[in-house]
């Protein structure tokens, strides 16, 4: 009696997911390797590569590991990196002055990469939270209450024309200051840097999923005195239509392509940005995110491979161009 029931429907949306060969015709995303940029860590020094213990699989690298892993992300076919610096505690300051040194460890990293790997598309951070002994993304006002906007952008844009000078592609403020973007395009222009790119962190959240990234680079807190909070300058995670603003404004100013961070938890925001712009769109899959899915992986809670391909699927899903993700050099040797 239950097998001869039909029921009458045109539409069975089933019919296509009955075999494997179908599934892959009806495919509507596919993650490829070139969709990754490898966020990487640089210190001081030759030593082994030292673990961060809160991001399992991440190592904060000598210049010569660096350029070792640079070659092996490239050979799978991952066609960009974005370098941030670990400097020793006792080169920071409240000014962040290291930032504007030019022989600083970050611009020796782009120089020893770009002569290495050429073809590879290297992106270093414009911001100052791995110089000041604060922790915060600028120097402060005189009260010390605030990040000071204008000067903060004045520093960046220099910081920038260092970066573009050592060779990198693409610079990124990540900072989350006012009219950086567009302080950034004049200041490398009129070096005559009209090649350099800027990947702006336009809708950069304040986010709680960045505590892994701060053990890292060791940017977490001023000296156990001042509790850092970015709420001046990140944006609310409540909002959203700020968020569109900040990329429009982004755009405006000369951003050649524009971010959303975090990314797992700002599908909206990855949807929305896409929507209003013709820019290529970024996104940055972070620490936090990174870190959740290996830990529940290490309690036997997740499968590893299988919410590594899906947090990055449904990335891409949303309307990102790109990623910047922890995982993409196991993303890239799982898709060869
Ligand atoms: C700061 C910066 C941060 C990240 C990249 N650049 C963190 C912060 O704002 O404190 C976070 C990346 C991550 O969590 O993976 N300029």
């Amino acid at each position: 009696m239950a097998d001869s029931f039909q029921l009458d429907l045109p539409h069975r949306p089933r019919r296509l997911r009955r075999t494997a060969s179908r599934r892959a015709l009806v495919e509507e995303t596919i993650l490829r390797p070139a969709d990754f940029i490898a966020p990487l860590f640089v210190v001081e020094g030759r030593a082994a590569p030292d673990p961060i213990k809160s991001m399992p699989g991440v190592f904060r690298l000598g210049i010569p590991d660096l350029v070792k892993e640079c070659k092996a992300l490239y050979r799978l076919g991952v066609p960009a990196v974005a370098l941030f610096p670990k400097l020793d505690p006792k080169l920071k300051d409240e000014e962040g002055t290291q930032a504007l040194n030019e022989e600083a460890l970050v611009l020796r990293a782009v120089r020893a990469v770009k002569k290495a790997v050429p073809e590879l598309t290297v992106i270093t951070d414009v911001a100052l939270d791995p110089y000041t002994s604060h922790g915060h993304d600028g120097v402060l006002t005189p009260a010390g209450d605030d990040v000071a906007n204008d000067r903060t952008v004045g520093i960046l844009a220099r910081m920038a024309i260092l970066q573009a000078r050592a060779g990198v592609d693409l610079v990124a403020p990540s900072d989350m200051m006012d009219g950086r973007v567009g302080a950034i395009r004049r200041a490398l222009d009129a070096a005559g840097h009209t090649d350099t790119g800027i990947m702006a962190y336009s809708a950069k959240f304040n986010s709680a999923y960045y505590g892994p990234f701060r053990d890292a680079v060791g940017s977490a807190q001023a000296a156990g005195t001042r509790l850092l909070s970015k709420a001046t300058y990140q944006l609310n995670p409540a909002n959203r239509r700020e968020a569109i603003s900040e990329a429009l404004l982004d755009e405006s100013e000369g951003a050649d392509i524009v971010m959303v961070k975090p990314a797992g938890l700002y599908l909206d925001i990855i949807r929305d940005v896409r929507e209003v712009t013709r820019k290529p769109v970024a996104a940055y899959q972070i620490s936090g995110e990174y870190s959740q899915i290996h830990a529940a992986a290490q309690l036997g809670w997740l499968d590893l491979a299988r919410c590594r391909h899906e947090s990055l699927l449904a990335i891409k899903r949303a309307g990102a161009d790109m990623i910047l993700t922890y995982f993409a050099k196991d993303m890239a040797a799982a898709l060869k």
